[in-house]
């Protein structure tokens, strides 16, 4: 995800301090870089104008441009490290963006979920674009505003101003930072779910996507709130909502080392990126219906006739994507009626499979760069079957040899046991099965409408489980010495009981497996023995009626054979006190998304486990991030 980082400082604070707008900024910048980018970018203010440099890959590439052509000293500056979503990593790309004859220069992390409208609008006023980014967009607007509708008038707010009537006329998720050269010590910023924080020093005031940003600087930070303005001078920081209105932010004092800043003062990757995914599924919803409910998916590149007649789904994946994908089966052929098969990558060549142009191969990773996923894609492609990649991971190999591709904005996974990129995939793909309803006419669109509103829905409550991790995470701790944990399932609770059992494998080092719970009976039901730990992943009591009692059935089975049961059920689910030894529960929620939640505890769970065993549960043994060998 983009990392931003603001800066203003005057003289004598920097012949105290030494600080130039450069240093401050790249110093941000590399502090930012976990959050994982493909190009960034610079902007100061000095002698009346706006320079800036900008370069695709690694920041090295921007040093080396900043040797090459010098920036001239400053004490205003922004700079930017760029996840591209619209529009591929490419200079062009890159933050930032000019407007206003090159006067104004922009940032911006999130989505602009009108832009396309508002392209228009400009590009009927003779604005002329560079790149292909919903950010060039939002500086061009405002720097109409700032010149056309206020006059270029800096008495009256000015920048800040103009920041005001942009936002009333922007939708979607943005953290904007703006600079112009006829306000030189001036930066303004915008958040819309979307992060910022503000860095207070002595003479010299940061912005930054978080503290990291500035952490080297000061460890005074405020909080803002949704919808507000902050303008940043040397001396003050004045903060309003989008229409003028004083508002006040929440002054806190930062205690993280530089490092664990850096995990957003979690201990470790993993635990920051479990609490990520309120936003991994937020984000990746984010800009993909219209106020109708009506599916926009603009990236899906390919003639909807073609999608139409699609009388095959075969989704091809590896490790938690194909749990992913196994979720999104029971979906998909619920929704489009369409049979969809779960193809391990590494399987599915080997077999001689039945592919043609009327299969639609879909295949998940969140890497894009699985071997394992690419070689299956290649050879789906060459049998004539048409592809989309869903993906993290924008430009890398899958998604650009693919026929298109539905990106998830999980941001970066950088942990090697994959938490947010799961639910991300899964959110994607019930995308993906929605859209293929909405075109087929497999359902009404006010069906689409409600689904896409309990999927809305789906955050806020990840995030009442986040904070309520406390049980869970004390069972972890206690069930450091399992040296097996079983995990059970039914319809979509078996992927997810399966994932449970692989976060449990990869990170504790202990031999956990998920079954369907119905299979129990054939087979996996002689494991157990007297204090044996089983997880179980209890299904709506609200959903269908037999699904529940059966897996409540099972439940009765392995406790009458000694099994210790954990128990994950939904809110309200009384019944499953009874024949548990632990219940955790989850909020209510339809049963096809409910691993959205129920993978949540299961995750805490082994993280805490691992965690009490002491190992590294960022670099996992004989783990790789991502599996680029067959
Ligand atoms: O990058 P991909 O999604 O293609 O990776 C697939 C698997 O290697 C990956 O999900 C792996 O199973 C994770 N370590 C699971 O936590």
């Amino acid at each position: 995800m983009c990392g931003i980082v603001g800066y203003v400082g005057r003289t004598s604070g920097r012949a105290d301090a030494g600080h130039t707008a450069l240093d401050v900024v790249l110093e941000g910048l590399r502090r930012l870089e976990y959050r994982g980018y493909d190009s960034a970018g610079i902007a100061v203010v000095a002698d009346g104008e706006i320079s800036s440099r900008k370069k695709s890959g690694k920041l090295s590439n921007l040093l080396a441009e900043l040797d090459a052509r010098p920036l001239p000293e400053s004490l205003t500056g922004i700079g930017h490290t760029r996840w591209a979503t619209h529009g591929g990593p490419t200079d062009q790309n890159a933050h930032p963006h000019l407007s206003d004859g090159g006067k104004l220069a922009l940032i911006h992390n999130g989505i602009i979920e009108n832009f396309a409208e508002l392209k228009l609008e400009l590009v009927a006023k003779g604005v002329e674009f560079a790149s292909e980014t919903d950010t060039e967009v939002a500086a061009a607007l405002l720097g109409d505003i700032f010149r056309n509708k206020l006059g270029g008038d800096v008495s009256d707010g000015g920048l800040t101003r103009a920041m005001e009537l942009a936002c009333q006329r922007l939708e979607g998720a943005f953290t904007l930072l703006a600079v112009h050269a006829d306000q030189p010590d001036v930066v303004v910023a915008a958040r819309r779910n979307s992060p910022l924080v503000v860095g207070l020093g002595e003479g010299e005031n940061f912005l930054g996507s978080d503290v990291s940003g500035f952490i080297d600087y000061t460890r005074r930070a405020v909080e803002l709130g949704q919808d507000q303005i902050v303008t940043i001078t040397a001396d003050s920081v004045t903060i309003t909502d989008f229409f003028g209105a004083p508002a006040e932010g929440k002054e806190y004092h930062v205690n993280w080392d530089p490092e664990s800043a850096e995990k957003g003062g979690f201990p470790s990757f993993m635990e920051k990126e479990i609490h990520d995914q309120p936003d991994a599924v937020g984000q990746t919803l984010l800009g993909r219906s219209d106020i109708h409910g009506k599916l926009t998916l603009d990236e899906l590149r390919i003639d909807p006739a073609l999608l139409k007649s699609v009388d095959k789904i075969i989704v091809l994946a590896c490790g938690t994507s194909a749990y992913a994908g196994q979720v999104a089966k029971y979906a998909i052929e619920h929704w489009c009626r369409i049979p969809t098969e779960v193809e391990l990558s590494h399987e599915f060549r080997y077999r001689d499979p039945i592919v043609d142009a009327n299969t639609l191969i879909v295949s998940i990773s969140q890497s894009g760069e699985t071997m394992d996923t690419l070689m299956a894609v290649r050879y789906a492609k060459e049998q004539g079957a048409k592809t989309v990649s869903i993906c993290n991971t924008n430009g890398s190999t899958i998604p650009r040899e693919s026929d298109a591709v539905l990106y998830t904005h999980a941001g970066p996974e950088i942990a090697v046991a994959s938490t947010k990129a799961f639910l991300a995939q899964i959110t994607a793909a019930y995308l993906l099965g929605l859209y293929l309803a909405q075109l087929r006419g497999n359902k009404f669109q006010g069906e689409i409408k409600d689904i896409l509103a309990d999927l809305a829905k789906i955050p806020a409550k990840i995030q009442r489980i986040l904070d309520n991790e406390g049980q869970i995470k004390e069972l972890g701790e206690a069930m450091a010495d399992a040296k097996s944990v079983l995990f059970l399932g039914r319809h979509v609770g078996f992927p997810v009981a399966m994932e449970g059992a692989l976060k449990l494998k990869e990170l504790a080092y202990i031999h956990a497996e998920g079954f369907a719970a119905g299979e129990l009976k054939h087979g996996p039901i002689a494991l157990i023995e007297e204090g044996q730990p089983v997880f179980v992943v209890v299904p709506s009591p609200r959903g269908r009626d037999s699904l529940h009692s059966k897996v409540v059935s099972n439940i009765q089975e392995v406790r009458a054979r000694g099994a210790k049961t954990i128990v994950i059920a939904e809110e309200g689910d009384e019944a499953v006190k009874a024949y548990a030894e632990h219940v955790f529960y989850i909020p209510e929620t339809p049963t096809l998304l409910a691993p959205l939640l129920a993978t949540v505890p299961l995750q805490i769970f082994a993280l805490a486990l691992a965690t009490a065993k002491g190992y590294d549960v960022d670099q996992p043994r004989n783990l790789a991030k991502s599996v680029t060998v067959e």
